[in-house]
């Protein structure tokens, strides 16, 4: 596992999106893997203003979002769905049918999460995913206990996440308990992993990550046993 701090948020959003915009520019089709929450928006910022100043289009990138929350429409406001296009795909130029998240809205989860994999897999794989990190350690959705062999799943979202999440909610109640989230498995399977962690939030999670300890209890730890990650981090202490 690769440490980076920067300086500030800005910084760290930059150096996170070169790393992206650079892959996208290197080869002829990309498949990436991205994250909602509020650590992202800087990087989003950033491929917003890699396309319209024409250092990078997105033509032939395809796109996979890590999860989505279970039983909220692609268009309501406080869906993934919603979040992504308002912050990065209304704004570039990726095909609509090039992306995609996982479908939260249906009444066979289980088979959209059989479905979400099947996609993956025929995409060849994700080149290179972003993560952000819950104070508990969750990635993506697979909150505290969740299995490191679990591919694409629905899980119970934790009370600290749920609290985390109600910002983007008028009441803690309207925060669904439910998501549909790619699971550690599906994640250790991308080729490269670049992980962002911001905020003195998120300062426990990042001294329990740099222990390099591996447990189930703290999802993130599965990243040890990847061989190409990249953690670039700010303003932790
Ligand atoms: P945040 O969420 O970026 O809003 O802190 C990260 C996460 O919960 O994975």
């Amino acid at each position: 596992m690769k440490w980076i701090e920067t300086a500030s948020y800005e910084e760290m959003s930059k150096m996170a999106a070169d790393l992206f915009i650079n892959h996208i520019k290197n080869n002829s089709k990309s498949v990436i893997g991205l994250a909602t929450g509020g650590t992202p928006e800087g990087f989003y910022k950033e491929l917003v203003k890699s396309y319209t100043s024409r250092k990078v289009s997105y033509a032939r990138t395809v796109s996979f979002n890590l999860d989505e929350y279970v039983g909220v429409t692609a268009e309501s406001e406080a869906s993934y769905h919603h979040y992504m296009k308002k912050r990065l795909f209304n704004y570039i130029d990726i095909k609509r049918e090039n992306i995609y998240l996982p479908n939260g809205d249906t009444p066979n989860l289980e088979k959209a999460a059989r479905e979400y994999e099947r996609q993956i897999e025929e995409s060849g794989g994700i080149d290179i995913q972003l993560l952000g990190i819950g104070t508990n350690g969750h990635i993506g959705f697979n909150e505290p206990g969740s299995s490191f062999e679990n591919t694409t799943h629905v899980v119970e979202l934790t009370a600290s996440t749920r609290e985390a999440n109600k910002v983007y909610f008028e009441r803690l109640e309207d925060v669904p308990k439910h998501a549909i989230t790619m699971g550690i498995k599906t994640i250790m399977q991308s080729k490269k992993i670049i992980l962002l962690l911001s905020g003195a939030s998120k300062r426990e999670a990042y001294d329990r990550l740099r222990t390099g300890e591996v447990t189930e209890q703290f999802p993130a730890s599965a990243l040890h046993l990847h061989s190409d990650v990249t953690v670039i981090y700010t303003g932790v202490k």
